[in-house]
């Protein structure tokens, strides 16, 4: 009996691990990462803009003509100074790297950044901007008194993942290594570092850290501190990033990107390699990056395999599938080759669990198909969703991928208990959530009531966390595609969890490539690309995450249809309100109490930030949970139309202080924005 189980489950295993590779393959190329120059245009306090051909122009334009030669011709490479008079002054600053070439390099490059920061703020009166080589301030303001060392700062953050929890720790002691050296050299307050990994399984590091050589080792220690203190919350696991301020800065990446050889040399890491078990099982809790050593394992791997399935059987079968889900992993190999089995119910189970898929049983229907209500032997709830829509893929391959579906794991997801896979049948059983869907609550008239804002916070915030675990810290790397108010379920406390997520890769449509011919996601919810060309990205579902905030923060949908006395959608009403400052009109009536206006235009702000037409103005989930989570996060701008704006790298770079509200007085692109969105609608 035992024996056709073998053969399925292993070759349910190998086109899983092909699966794997194709999805790591994917997240290496989508990285876009930003280059440098990384300005920042006005920092807090905002200092507004010039006119054009003013004395202050002129006065930029006297800085430039001197600051850069001044940098280059001092011993640090470094130079401060100010032209002109009140009102008209402008402070300068200009650093050199210390791995600089040579004078001449120095000064081309704090040259070319006057440049650039003009082409990248454009009359922005005050300005940051980094380079590779240098940095530059210019501002009105006397900053050389400011001592904001995480206030005014920009964020490299690398879309690139690695797995290794070692690799986190490594960066960490490098980091602190070439800090220690830059606090120590009074000359330069400067250093660079690098180290490996006695495998191939995490790459060397490099690091740079540096201070403006005018400070005191005490003042550099406090302020590389306060910026490098950042990175096991911000950068975990990122193979690359740093943070870049006027008086220090720290930065590191996997490649050697600093001349020289690194001032500090760390012992190489040992990491042991896990005795015995096989390396690289899909869907195992690391990552791996090395793609050859996986599948010369994978070979000697099923020998072993073999004989743990054997006595997996033996022990494991009649386990139920909610108790695997909750065990300690006792190695990795039990844990990853659990759930292929133990995920899977049988149909007459989940008939007598749902009165035989009773009307009175049913909860909603769905894109993919109608869910019912079950109870469990046990007394587990459960919801069960029936799958109408056939998937492309053969059942083997749908198993394997909904295994993958089955390992994420985040609060914010809804569990997966089991699948179903008889007798034409496709069944997917989730934990049930008592207070049903989102849409149900918000945008009922009465029950919204219980939603006050501190629960609405909560769902907002949840949903980015889970969102960001899909798009980012899963092993997965999974676009939702259908994000919406009834795609988010919640629990008894008003938790939320994201449904449906996986369905859209599996039933969607084609999964070979980014662009998908049959359009799976909610109008009103799509993102511009999706809707018109099938393109979907993280991105489009950062545009749905924007909708979704907008929908909770007024209590309206987006949905055109359900607003037919309403001749603007809601993202377009919220922006012509934005911009005319009196966005507050909107939030919803049902919010009394006083709820803190503060936060919820944050919200509404960061709601904007992810609905703007170029996807690559849209931030990331974890720059969005960023802007949640810190009081200090200064939000980008706004001040471009969120559906016709330029091409801006600078939106993903925020800089950190406080929230200015309510912001906007540009409102003069309104016939624009009403021209685009109009393609959004229903067709
Ligand atoms: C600024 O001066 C330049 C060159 O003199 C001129 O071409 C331009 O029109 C001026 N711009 C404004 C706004 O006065
Ligand atoms: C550059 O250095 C010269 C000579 O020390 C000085 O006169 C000038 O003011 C400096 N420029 C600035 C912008 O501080
Ligand atoms: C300075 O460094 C640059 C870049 O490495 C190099 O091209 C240039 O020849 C150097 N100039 C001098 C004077 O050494
Ligand atoms: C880096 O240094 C800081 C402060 O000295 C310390 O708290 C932190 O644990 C260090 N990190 C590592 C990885 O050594």
């Amino acid at each position: 009996m035992a024996k056709p189980h073998h053969h399925r489950r292993l070759a349910s295993v190998t086109t899983t691990t092909l699966l794997l590779l194709a999805v790591l393959h994917i997240v290496r190329t989508a990285a876009e990462d930003e280059q440098p120059p990384w300005p920042i245009c006005g920092p807090e306090p905002s200092s507004g803009n010039y006119p054009q051909n003013s004395t202050y122009d002129t006065n930029i334009n006297l800085l430039s003509a001197s600051l850069p030669r001044n940098a280059s011709s001092s011993a640090a490479f470094y130079a401060t100074g100010n032209v002109g008079d009140v009102p008209n002054i402008v402070y300068g600053q200009a650093l050199c790297r210390g791995d600089v070439a040579n004078a001449s390099a120095c000064e081309s490059c704090v040259a070319t950044a006057f440049g650039g920061a003009q082409q990248a703020c454009p009359l922005y009166k005050d300005v940051v901007i980094f380079y590779d080589l240098c940095q530059l301030r210019f501002s009105n303001r006397n900053f050389l008194l400011d001592d904001d060392y995480i206030v005014t700062t920009y964020w490299l953050q690398r879309s690139r993942l690695v797995g290794s929890p070692a690799f986190d720790g490594a960066v960490g002691m490098l980091v602190n290594a070439t800090a220690d050296h830059a606090v120590g050299d009074s000359s330069r307050r400067f250093g660079t570092g690098e180290v490996g990994f006695n495998d191939r399984r995490n790459p060397k590091i490099y690091a740079l850290s540096q201070c403006a050589p005018d400070i005191t080792p005490e003042v550099c220690r406090n302020c590389l501190n306060a910026i490098i203190g950042q990175l096991p919350k911000w950068f975990s696991r990122m193979t690359g990033g740093g943070i870049f301020g006027v008086w220090c800065n720290f930065r590191y990446e996997v490649y050697s990107f600093f001349s020289g050889r690194p001032l500090v040399e760390l012992p190489q890491i040992v990491e042991r390699p896990p005795a015995s078990a096989p390396p690289v099982i899909p869907g195992g809790e690391k990552r791996r990056n090395s793609t050859g050593k996986v599948v010369a394992i994978l070979m000697p791997t099923i020998a072993v395999m073999l004989v743990i399935a054997v006595v997996y059987l033996f022990c494991w079968r009649r386990r139920r599938p909610e108790e695997d889900a909750f065990l300690p992993s006792q190695s990795a190999t039990s844990n990853d080759i659990q759930p292929i089995d133990s995920l899977l119910l049988d149909l007459a189970t989940l008939r007598v669990a749902t009165d035989d898929f009773d009307n009175s049983k049913m909860l909603g229907k769905g894109g993919f198909g109608i869910v019912y209500k079950g109870v469990l032997p046990d007394g587990e709830e459960i919801a069960v969703k029936r799958l109408c829509q056939t998937s492309r893929q053969g059942i083997g391959e749908l198993k394997s991928e909904l295994v993958l579906v089955a390992k994420l794991h985040h609060r914010n997801l809804v569990r997966l208990v089991g699948v179903c896979l008889e007798e034409q049948e496709k069944i997917l059983v989730y934990e049930y959530m008592p207070k049903r869907s989102l849409d149900t609550i918000l945008f009922d008239y009465e029950q919204n009531k219980e939603l006050d804002w501190g629960k609405r916070f909560k769902i907002i915030n949840g949903i980015a966390r889970g969102l960001q675990y899909l798009h980012q810290d899963s092993q997965l790397k999974i676009v939702h595609r259908d994000l919406k108010a009834s795609n988010i379920l919640l629990d008894f406390d008003y938790n939320p969890k994201i449904s449906d997520f996986g369905l859209a890769k599996l039933f969607g449509g084609d999964q070979s490539e980014d662009v998908t011919s049959r359009i799976a996601g909610t109008y009103g919810y799509m993102a511009p690309e999706y809707a018109m060309r099938g393109q979907y990205s993280i991105k489009s579902d950062v545009f749905s995450f924007g909708v979704l905030v907008l929908e909770v923060v007024t209590g309206r949908r987006n949905d055109a249809s359900h607003n037919i006395e309403q001749d603007v959608d809601l993202v377009n009403l919220v922006w012509e309100h934005w911009n005319r400052g009196n966005v507050i009109e909107l939030i919803d009536p049902s919010l009394c109490n006083h709820p803190p206006v503060d936060q919820i235009l944050k919200c509404i702000h960061v709601g904007l930030l992810c609905v703007q037409r170029k996807p690559a103005s849209r931030p990331t989930m974890s720059s969005v949970n960023i802007m949640f989570s810190s009081h200090t996060v200064r939000l980008p701008s706004l001040s471009r139309p969120p559906f016709f704006i330029q091409d801006i790298s600078v939106s993903e770079s925020w800089t950190a202080h406080s929230d200015a509200y309510p912001p906007g007085e540009n409102s003069t692109v309104m016939s624009s924005n009403q021209v685009s969105i109009t393609e959004l609608s229903p067709r």
